[in-house]
């Protein structure tokens, strides 16, 4: 104690102003050890405790937060030492854009926040300069509404279709989930405040999730769960990452150092601070000694048990001081420290029409018979499916954006000029308003926070036959919610209900015999069952959960004012089933928290598929799906030149020219997929290592792409030698319109093996 207090004395000494007053210690840059000295061990303490939160329950009860001081709805804040200026600050969802409070008592000012896509949706433009502009886009919402840091990009790996927030993460393989992340991150970051990489990590599933412990190889982890987040630290150094609620072989995340020490810290460099997902007190002890630095939301209780504990010599205050030092070191960077004035005027303008373009981008063709989209010749159309009247911009729970509106698909055409037939309108309509007015029970799908979609209305035969006389052609949105706290079911979620079974059926029949079209467009956040009806309509246009715009966005696709690129970066299987996680993992769609016990796929979860994930699986068995990884159509067609593959001084570079073949200027993702030489463990036959993206170019025009992969990621990781290993010999790389579609090859030649040892840590707790 006495020396702390001769440092803080020098440290006042040092600063005696011109006139021999002592200034009063405050917060730089440039002397968080002088603060760090000056704390005392209950601000230290304060400073790893998030401010408490009104809305939330405490204990296991984990609620997202609505902080009610400094920008009222936000998820929560760090708290304040005022006497060495350090300020508090502010967390607030994402990821489809800041979630705060629209409206504030006594405030006639609103305060909507732009609704962007998806996650699923922004991923799948494969453009990584697109994400980063709707990050940037997103992250001056953050700095103009008073934030300092979006509690985003989830990145979940897609290990089962049914995760419940799969919408907002971005794909079943960590290359494209690192990479979108960190294009993602790096806009937001742009803007001078921070991310948050969630949920770290293996929160693959939402049923039991701050109870559950995932059971993942050390291979599974490095290759698949951990491999996302490694390639976004290492690319866009986030200000801070989330452990998620979840167990991970073993303890919580957030009380894992393995994982948020040895693994984040010191093998990937990453230097921000770790916060744990919204659950309060756990094992305050343990998560300072893991290496994660926030509890949030916080109580005052884990200011007392960390000063506690300190004393009584449980915790070391070197450990306080380490999480203390990054806190200080994160304060330091955030617009509030730098005293920011926000404007709580972002351009919400400018943000609408980055969002209507976006979304366009990562709309996926699914099919295209005929040509039949972009829409010729028709004027009118009858618009089946209540969702084309309520359009889903984004899914629910703490991912829901407050946003000023969502154009639905009737407005989206009649904008562009088309007619919406009006008896079948004037049906849907009432029938909205007549469900809408019903109470919460008749209602199916919302499960919580977000928007809630009404049941399927059923049209009889007679009403489609009349439909399809008088229009010229149908469009059929089918829509679908999900979100935090519950995970999907197979029958009437994945799979389609029987009154849209029907609806696709009977529309497809009565539009065909009179010659005329029908077109399905999928508003979804999640994969949903395609095998069993997509031979009957025309055309398939898999809109995501596209945002705020999404009917305008939809239009400008329908109509060719945008030719869709968008590609699935996740594999559209068959069925449910097919996937080999499906085996491990909660089939019920039911959430739960608080469950203690021992059961299988609820208290515990074995990853018994290993690295057997999407099209890593489906690829290597040679397993019918309904749309591979990758697909994805347009309105035009692209040929592949002859590539070129480049050995470097550790790796290659490759390129590939990509010719518009067809008749329309478009877009095409080209993803590059190497085999690799047999070696001590089992490959899959192929895997993705890099992709890239044409601009927009007219029919006629190539563009050459380039590939720049690196020999480390080459590597599969040896769990028996805790070694990453890129064997020598012969890499086959494939260029792919998608994985099952390889367009061209060449060689790598690898001349010796190469390893890259880690370390030994996160072994799996039960027999896979
Ligand atoms: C979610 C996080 C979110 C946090 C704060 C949690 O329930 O899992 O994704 O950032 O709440 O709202």
């Amino acid at each position: 104690m006495k020396t702390k207090k001769a440092l803080v004395l020098a440290a006042s000494l040092a600063l005696t102003g011109p006139c021999g007053m002592a200034q009063d210690l405050t917060l730089r840059p440039d002397n968080i050890d002088q603060i760090l000295d000056a704390l005392t061990i209950e601000e230290k303490a304060s400073l790893l405790v998030g401010g408490r939160n009104e809305n939330f329950a405490g204990g296991n009860n984990a609620t997202v937060g609505g902080t009610r001081d400094l920008v009222p709805g936000a998820a929560g804040t760090t708290r304040s030492v005022s006497r060495l200026g350090v300020p508090p600050t502010v967390l607030a969802d994402g990821p489809a854009g800041i979630r705060i409070a629209p409206t504030r008592p006594g405030d006639t000012e609103t305060y909507y926040a732009t609704g962007f896509p998806v996650g699923t949706s922004l991923a799948s433009s494969w453009n990584v300069d697109l994400v980063r502009n709707v990050g940037r886009a997103i992250g001056n919402e953050v700095l103009e509404y008073g934030a300092d840091v979006l509690l985003a990009p989830g990145m979940n790996i897609h290990r089962s279709p049914l995760c419940g927030r799969n919408f907002e993460y971005y794909s079943e393989d960590p290359v494209v989930t690192g990479l979108i992340a960190a294009a993602y991150s790096n806009g937001v970051q742009d803007n001078g405040v921070g991310v948050s990489l969630k949920h770290f990590a293996a929160n693959s599933q939402e049923t039991n999730r701050t109870g559950v412990d995932e059971i993942v190889s050390p291979r599974a982890l490095r290759e698949i769960y951990l491999k996302g987040f490694e390639i976004a630290v290492k690319n866009s150094a986030p200000w801070t990452v989330m452990s998620s609620y979840n167990k991970l072989n073993g303890p919580f995340t957030q009380e894992n150092g393995e994982l948020l020490t040895t693994v984040l810290r010191d093998e990937w460099g990453f230097d921000g601070i770790v916060m744990t997902d919204w659950i309060g007190q756990r094992n305050t002890a343990a998560q300072v000694r893991a290496g994660n630095d926030l509890m949030e939301p916080g109580q005052d209780v884990q200011i007392q048990e960390i000063v506690e504990k300190v004393k009584s010599g449980e915790l070391a205050e070197a450990d306080v001081d380490k999480c203390a030092r990054r806190m200080l070191e994160y304060i330091v960077k955030t617009p509030r420290f730098k005293g920011y004035k926000y404007s709580n005027k972002p351009d919400l303008k400018a943000h609408a029409a980055i969002t209507r373009q976006s979304a366009t981008e990562g709309m996926v063709l699914l099919k295209n018979n005929d040509n039949t989209l972009p829409l010729k010749d028709v004027e009118k159309i009858s618009l089946f499916g209540i969702t084309s009247y309520d359009f889903i911009a984004g899914g629910t729970g703490s991912g829901d954006v407050n946003k000023p509106y969502v154009v639905d698909l009737l407005e989206g055409l009649t904008g562009a000029g088309l007619e919406a037939e009006g008896s079948l309108c004037d049906l849907y309509l009432s029938y909205k308003s007549y469900m809408e007015n019903k109470k919460e029970a008749d209602r199916t799908g919302g499960r919580g926070w977000g928007k809630e979609i009404l049941p399927e209305m059923p049209v009889s035969r007679t009403a489609i036959d009349k439909q399809a006389k008088i229009s010229d052609m149908a469009v059929i949105t089918i829509g679908r919610q999900a979100g935090e706290g519950h995970d999907r079911k197979i029958d009437d979620d994945f799979n389609l209900t029987d009154v849209e079974r029907r609806m696709i059926t009977d529309v497809t029949d009565a539009f065909h015999a009179q010659g005329k079209k029908v077109v399905v467009i999928i508003n979804t956040g999640g994969v949903v069952e395609t095998a069993s009806w997509k031979s009957l309509p025309d055309a398939i246009l898999l809109a995501w959960q596209p945002g705020q715009e999404g009917g305008n966005s939809v239009a400008d696709v329908l109509t060719g004012k945008e030719n869709p690129s968008g590609k699935l970066t996740m594999t559209w299987p068959v069925a449910a089933m097919d996937h080999p996680s499906s085996l491990n993992f909660p089939l019920s769609g039911n959430a739960g928290f608080r469950r203690r016990g021992e059961r299988e796929n609820v208290d515990y979860t074995l990853h018994k598929e290993g690295i057997n994930v999407g099209y890593r699986y489906f690829d290597t068995n040679g397993v019918d799906v309904s749309y591979p990884f990758g697909f994805g159509m347009s309105y035009t067609t692209f040929s592949y030149s002859k590539p070129v593959v480049k050995a470097g001084k550790d790796g290659f570079e490759a390129h590939v020219t990509v010719t518009n073949t067809g008749a329309v200027a478009g877009k095409e993702v080209v993803q590059l997929y190497v085999s690799a030489p047999k070696g001590d463990v089992e490959k899959p036959v192929h895997e993705l290592k890099a992709f890239a993206k044409t601009r927009t170019f007219a029919p006629g025009e190539s563009q050459t792409l380039t590939f720049k992969v690196d020999n480390y990621s080459l590597a599969s990781f040896n769990e028996a030698k805790s070694e990453w290993i890129a064997d020598k010999g012969v890499y086959a790389i494939g260029f792919g319109a998608d994985s099952r579609d390889i367009r061209c090859k060449a060689d790598y030649r690898l001349a010796k093996t190469l390893s890259y040892p880690v370390n030994n840590v996160l072994a799996a707790t039960r027999p896979l």
